[in-house]
């Protein structure tokens, strides 16, 4: 048997999405080494549809590290949301309130900018990897096994992070016995769209209605992305064209204080399953996970990519500490520290969720319009969500 050809590194990075590319962004900029190594091909990875919000604190982070130029210009700063319900639709204005904004900026573009910051600075990146292992991670030179152009690689690190999303082996590699899971499936799913048309609303559109959920987002001045609440399974041939755009009518409130819903050609149509999903903890010996591979959130509130951005906020530095100085305080904190935010938006994920969607329980849609009502006519009750979804700062 030959044996494997070898690299080493400081960090083996796991996974080339969001986190992963972020990670290699933050640890070079403090001199540390690291290799990505992916299983897809690099179209496939920044071709992926993402949702479309970032948090004031996610473009902090991409400003303080020189990744924000096209954010800046071609992005939209948003002050707030609307939430809408038969018969009323509220303004809440998350400046007004607490002093933060978010930016409407496609996630799928956030990965474009990190892709091509990594590859202007040489990052070596290893794509279409196959049958990727872990090893030693519980010694300070764990290694990653793996197939590339045919001959077999170990990558060999001080440390290892798992950024490697939710079907990535990182997660399954915290040994039962040591990781617990945390896991809410919801009893509905969402039906996406994007289309070819200026979008109908200056800012998102979160809408309540008894036949289900409706939101309006958007990606640009000419592109709209809308999304409607569906029975899990329901397969994308159930929605014609017409049917998607009678139904989000409908359910966002077209007519109401003359306020119109333009359809346009639809361009992409897909259905999204939900869940809530937790694995603790977020550190095993020297593999540190960042990411979908810790967590998963449904996308009302649009927190999937903003807790990668915050995890790596966390991680990078506590490597750097690791790897530079052998000073292993801050990584002995991550798991805690990241936990913390990541149960904050699970809950607020949650909240945004069981608020909007339909359940078919009538006690249960008596609750959410009570609660609607409050959210929208109380400050505090606004000001709870507009902290929530505008984002905590990181480290919180
Ligand atoms: N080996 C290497 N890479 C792998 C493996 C594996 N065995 N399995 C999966 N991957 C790769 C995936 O192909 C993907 O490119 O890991 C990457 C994980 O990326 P994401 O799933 O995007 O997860 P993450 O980087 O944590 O992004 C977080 O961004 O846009 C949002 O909603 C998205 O919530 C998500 C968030
Ligand atoms: C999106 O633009 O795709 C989007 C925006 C907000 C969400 C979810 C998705 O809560």
């Amino acid at each position: 048997m030959t044996s494997p050809d070898l690299i080493r590194t400081d960090v083996v990075i796991i996974g080339a999405g969001p986190a992963g590319m972020l990670l290699s962004h933050l640890l070079a900029a403090d001199g540390v080494e690291s290799v990505v190594v992916e299983t897809r091909s690099a179209e496939y990875v920044a071709a992926r549809i993402r949702a479309g919000i970032l948090e004031h604190s996610t473009v902090d982070l991409l400003r303080q590290h020189g990744l924000a130029d096209r954010l800046e210009r071609e992005g939209d700063e948003h002050r707030g949301i609307y939430l809408a319900w038969p018969g009323e639709k509220h303004h809440v204005d998350f400046v007004d309130l607490v002093g933060r904004s978010v930016w409407v900026y496609g996630q799928t573009e956030v990965q474009k900018d990190l892709v091509a910051a990594r590859e202007a600075a040489g990052q070596q990146v290893l794509y279409e990897c196959g049958d990727v292992t872990l090893h030693d991670l519980e010694s300070d030179a764990p290694f990653v096994e793996l197939v590339h152009e045919g001959r077999t690689v170990r990558v060999q690190g001080r440390v290892v992070a798992g950024c490697d999303g939710s079907f990535g082996p990182s997660r399954a590699a915290v040994l039962e016995g040591v990781r617990t899971t945390w896991e809410r499936v919801y009893p509905y799913s969402w039906l996406g769209i994007l289309a070819d048309v200026a979008p109908s609303t200056d800012e998102l559109i979160y809408a309540w209605h008894p036949d289900g959920f409706a939101m309006h987002s958007m990606r640009s001045a000419t592109v709209s992305r809308l999304y409607l609440q569906v029975p899990n399974d329901t397969p994308v041939q159930d929605w014609s064209d017409d049917r998607i755009w009678t139904a989000l009518a409908e359910r966002l409130g077209h007519g109401h204080d003359g306020w119109e819903l333009t359809p346009g050609p639809i361009t992409e149509k897909s259905v999204l399953p939900m869940r809530s999903y937790v694995q603790t903890p977020m550190r095993h010996g020297s593999l540190f996970l960042a990411g979908d591979s810790a967590h998963i959130v449904p996308p009302t509130g649009a927190k999937g990519l903003n807790l990668a951005v915050a995890d790596v906020g966390l991680l990078a530095p506590a490597l750097v500490d690791l790897v530079r100085k052998r000073d292993p305080r801050l990584a002995d904190q991550y798991s805690d520290a990241a936990l913390r935010r990541v149960w904050r938006c699970t809950h607020f994920s949650w909240w945004m969720t069981t608020m909007l969607h339909t359940a078919g329980d009538a006690f249960d849609t008596q609750l959410q319009l009570s609660q609607l009502r409050w959210v929208a006519s109380s400050e505090a009750g606004r000001a709870g969500l507009a902290e929530n979804y505008a984002g905590l700062p990181i480290g919180f």
